[in-house]
């Protein structure tokens, strides 16, 4: 049982908000909503206050009959303000929709209203939930915002893609289901997050997904990595504790709530995010299928068929971004690759000479020849590579994949200059 505080501001989505505050309370937490006025513009405080069996504030200035006590709470004897008790009674703080310009003053720490005041007072855990138009989403704004609010440890509860509010619509921004929201919270209440696991401290850098290289203004030179594999390790790299960032290519699955991500489409633009964060990574998980080769020229418009018989496209190799970082690792760093590789006989052979030629720890090998594991499929089979030898993992999903690998990482970092964190068993 938790003490949540919501924050609900205005949007078409803060309808959904009163589904998350009803399975909230129906799963024994104590819930308070403060809103803003443009969201009662929405939904009515009644159905908030019905639902939480407490009053609905949405202004610092309005006396609270139950002076920032939460409904599991006696009120206190003297009337405190608002936007501090209210923070100070709860264990987290969910901004659920958080609408473009609640996002902004949130990054920015404006105070104008109790929602953005209570924000900046909040020393619990803060998770905001966006939910916008697409258009308002994609805008560099909206992103260089998130991008802020991220790295200050606040948690992004990320949209989805779907239909939006307004008819015909369809794109990102959609506010996650309540299920989902209320899953974010209790991640980021979990006792052994607040405790710290044994890679508390450590921080791991996850690429995912599969790069695509422009052909013209709306075709690419892809591959079919889904991202489950890249996803999956960071996943079991946050529940150890550790800090996570993973750099996405492309990939079209939740987002975890611990974990801070960094959107690329292109290897150029992946190999640009890893440099960014690889000098303060101890753990390199380099899942992301990133293209070989890449069209010479892309063309800015979309390329015409009329008058053509044949298309002759030309690539050149892109830059072997794994192969660079590792030439510029320092002492402690732990780099692990991923070979997919077509051919059982062969694959484990080519996954210790790309451990050699590119100079890492281990490479994980999975032959995607076989049917049902490796792309876009939700179990894997591999075979982990390390210069003391070959370690087979069977057939399991990509969590149990995930933690084989983890196992191995946690191994070598015991056997590196680094501290050693082991995980024991
Ligand atoms: N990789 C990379 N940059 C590239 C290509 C691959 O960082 N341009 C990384 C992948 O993320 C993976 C590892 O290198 O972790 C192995 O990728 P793979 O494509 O199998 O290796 P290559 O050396 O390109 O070998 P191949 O001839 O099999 O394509």
């Amino acid at each position: 049982m938790a003490r949540i505080l919501v924050g609900v501001s205005g949007g078409i989505a803060a309808y959904k908000a009163l589904e998350l505050v009803r399975l909230a309370t129906k799963a024994g937490h104590a819930v308070r909503v403060v809103q803003t006025p443009t969201a009662q513009r929405f939904v009515g405080a009644a159905s908030f206050a019905a639902l939480t069996g407490a009053p609905v504030l949405t202004s610092e200035f309005e006396r609270d009959p139950s002076r920032g006590a939460f409904p599991d709470q006696a009120p206190p004897d003297h009337e405190p303000a608002s936007h501090l008790e209210l923070v100070r009674n709860a264990d987290a703080y969910l901004v659920a929709p958080a609408g473009a310009n609640t996002l902004a003053k949130l990054a920015h720490g404006l105070a104008d209203n109790l929602l953005t005041s209570a924000a900046l007072a909040a020393r619990c855990p803060l998770l905001v939930a966006p939910a916008m138009n697409d258009a308002m989403w994609e805008h560099p704004a909206t992103q260089a915002n998130l991008a802020l609010l991220r790295e200050r440890g606040v948690s992004v509860v990320e949209p989805g893609t779907g239909a939006l509010a307004t008819k015909g619509e369809w794109g990102p921004g959609r506010l996650a289901e309540p299920p989902e929201l209320l899953a974010a919270v209790e991640a980021a209440l979990a006792p052994e997050a607040a405790a710290g696991g044994p890679w508390d401290g450590l921080s791991v850098l996850v690429t995912a997904g599969g790069t695509r290289e422009p052909i013209d203004a709306v075709r690419y030179v892809g591959n079919r990595s889904s991202g489950r594999m890249g996803f999956a390790l960071a996943a079991e790299a946050a529940a150890l504790g550790a800090g996570v960032t993973v750099v996405a290519a492309n990939v079209a699955l939740d987002r975890h709530p611990g974990v801070r991500y960094v959107e690329v489409q292109t290897a150029a633009e992946l190999q640009a995010a890893c440099a960014a964060s690889f000098g303060d990574c101890d753990v390199l998980l380099m899942a992301a299928a990133v293209a070989d080769f890449r069209p010479e020229q892309a063309a800015a418009e979309k390329l015409k068929k009329a008058g053509r018989e044949v298309l002759e496209l030309r690539l050149e190799a892109t830059p072997d971004v794994l192969a660079g970082l590792a030439a510029a690792r320092r002492p402690g760093q732990v780099l692990i690759g991923f070979a997919a590789e077509t051919g059982a006989a062969t694959a484990v052979a080519y996954g210790r000479d790309k451990l050699e030629r590119k100079g890492l720890d281990a490479v994980v090998v999975n032959d995607v020849g076989q049917p049902g594991i490796g792309f876009d499929a939700a179990d894997n089979q591999v075979t982990i590579v390390t210069a003391g030898g070959e370690q087979a993992v069977p057939r399991a999903d990509k969590a149990a994949i995930a933690r084989a690998v983890l196992r191995v990482a946690d191994d070598l970092l015991g056997a590196t200059a680094a501290p050693a964190r082991r995980l024991g068993g």
